[in-house]
């Protein structure tokens, strides 16, 4: 063990298991990234670093192993035609985290503002950091936004590029969007699914709905159901 990952392991043993430590540890030896740097958030499910990968910033998600909701987890799953996962527990928890990789990359390739995925191993994820100026992107629910109408303008063209991709986040919240530069990023992929799920269009309606009802709250006349005849 070098000096430094005996460093990190003294501060941040009290959230790891020993599984997450290995594979963690497997992925600094294998220069995947150099190290862990600071902890970001103690999510619902997951637990978030900043880490250095040569001289870029990137954070490294790992879902827990003990506290996640395996049984929220399974129902969304196995109505995912993408995967096929056996109601183990951490068989759930590492289709999950593939299951958020994979929306990432999909995201990506079709255009929507996210984090760029590097890769996932069992239940640690590994992506682009977002940022706003020097600092970490905050959530929207955190951010006084500059022009709220111009932002939710922009929110409204990835629903747009998610709706033409036949993808649908299925969390969308002001939680789960970061403001980077006052530009909308997405994150929190896990649940995302497609077109082929059969709750697809509930969840499309669900999120369009959420989003809306936020923008109202700050005075943006965010109307659901012009979004969801326009994008039918
Ligand atoms: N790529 C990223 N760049 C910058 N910050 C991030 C990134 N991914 C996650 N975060 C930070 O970590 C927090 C939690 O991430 P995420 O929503 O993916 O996990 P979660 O387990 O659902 O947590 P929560 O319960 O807070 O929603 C985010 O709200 C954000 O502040
Ligand atoms: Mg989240």
């Amino acid at each position: 063990m070098s000096r430094i990952w005996k460093e990190e392991w003294k501060t941040f043993k009290d959230v790891f298991d020993q599984f997450s430590e290995r594979n963690l540890y497997k992925l600094i030896s294998n220069r995947t990234i150099d190290g862990l740097d600071a902890p970001v958030s103690i999510g619902k499910e997951a637990n978030i670093f900043t880490a250095k990968k040569g001289g870029e910033s990137v954070i490294v998600k790992m879902y827990r192993l003990s506290t996640c909701d395996f049984n929220r987890m399974y129902d969304y799953l196995k109505l995912d035609p993408r995967f096929h996962v056996k109601p183990s527990k951490r068989q759930v928890i590492f289709a999950w985290a593939k299951r958020e990789f994979r929306n990432l990359l999909l995201a990506r390739e079709s255009g929507v503002s996210v984090p760029v995925a590097h890769c996932v191993l069992y239940n640690i994820l590994i992506m682009d950091g977002i940022f706003s100026g020097n600092a970490l992107a905050q959530k929207l629910i955190h951010e006084q936004l500059k022009n709220p109408k111009k932002f939710f303008d922009e929110l409204v063209g990835e629903l747009v590029k998610m709706r033409a991709a036949n993808i649908v986040h299925a969390d969308l919240s002001p939680f789960n969007i970061l403001v980077s530069d006052q530009h909308p990023v997405m994150i929190d992929w896990s649940a995302a699914t497609t077109k082929e799920n059969p709750n697809y269009e509930e969840y499309w309606q669900r999120d369009v709905k959420n989003v809306c009802a936020f923008f109202r709250k700050i005075g943006v006349n965010a109307d659901d159901k012009n979004i969801l005849a326009m994008l039918k």
